[in-house]
């Protein structure tokens, strides 16, 4: 078992009194698995997510990622957010170098891996552009190679494609589950789009929301990702399950 959440519970304290966000999650994701969680606007998925990323800690609980409780953030987990967060004044390969050049790794040698993982998800063109003159699509490129540039053990996404129009959103499912099968990288994304979900992972947590609980774990066996499989009685009878489990505790998930 590679990441692990045991028993994790998160509460905050506000002046309304104590808001239980998550209760008794139980998680485990084995290495180079493709996980979704997927709940509804509000269910703590990026509360979850901060937890794992050890941005924030559990008030009860723990995350270990293979036999180490997680304390705070490292370079084992990348992280990758809904909105973009490349600095609009770094070139596309200064942004990719950032996180190295906080680890103190050289100059030369960051210029490789950034460049290298540049190429990785298709941008080398593009190194010495700045953030404004990309597509939203290719800023979230960028901002995976980043992530990948400190060559984690998983990469952590908080609706990473949230923010894309429909089309570019196909095209970056099709380049992630590219980019997965060709690095066998570890996948954990949170994503409130049932068909996403199912179009993506090899397994999802479903999340009920108020306070946010694994509803039920599913596997997820298509016959292959092709964006036809969606017109398919088989990925209509996921969606379906998954929707009826989200529906009632929440009314905000979107089945696109
Ligand atoms: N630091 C915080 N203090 C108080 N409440 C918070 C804090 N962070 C998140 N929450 C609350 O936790 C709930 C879940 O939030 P969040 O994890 O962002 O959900 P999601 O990502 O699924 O939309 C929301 O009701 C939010 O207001
Ligand atoms: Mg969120």
């Amino acid at each position: 078992m590679y990441l692990r959440v045991i028993n994790l519970h998160k509460h905050f304290q506000t002046q309304a009194g104590t808001l239980v966000v998550l209760k008794d999650i139980n998680m485990s994701i084995e290495q180079g698995e493709f996980i979704c969680a997927v709940g509804a606007s509000g269910s703590g998925k990026s509360t979850l997510l901060r937890q794992i990323a050890g941005l924030d800690s559990p008030t009860t609980g723990e995350v270990r990622i293979g036999n180490k409780v997680v304390t705070g953030p490292g370079p084992d987990r990348g992280m990758v957010f809904q909105h973009y967060t490349l600095y609009p004044w770094m070139t596309v390969q200064e942004n990719t170098e950032f996180g190295l050049k906080l680890q103190g790794m050289s100059k030369k040698q960051r210029r490789d891996k950034a460049s290298y993982y540049l190429s990785v998800v298709g941008l080398t063109q593009f190194a010495k552009s700045l953030p404004k003159e990309l597509s939203g699509g290719m800023k979230q490129r960028v901002a995976i190679a980043r992530a990948l540039a400190s060559e984690p053990k998983v990469l952590l996404m908080d609706e990473p494609f949230g923010a894309l129009d429909v089309h570019t959103k196909e095209s970056m499912h099709e380049f992630i589950l590219d980019l997965w099968q060709r690095t066998e990288i570890t996948i954990f994304m949170i994503t409130h789009d049932v068909e996403e979900a199912v179009f993506l992972s090899n397994r999802i947590y479903a999340l009920g929301a108020r306070p946010g609980t694994v509803r039920k774990e599913m596997k997820i066996n298509l016959p292959n990702r092709n964006h036809q499989i969606k017109r398919h009685s088989i990925f209509h009878d996921y969606r379906d399950e998954l929707m009826d489990l989200l529906r009632s505790h929440g009314q905000e998930a979107v089945a696109a």
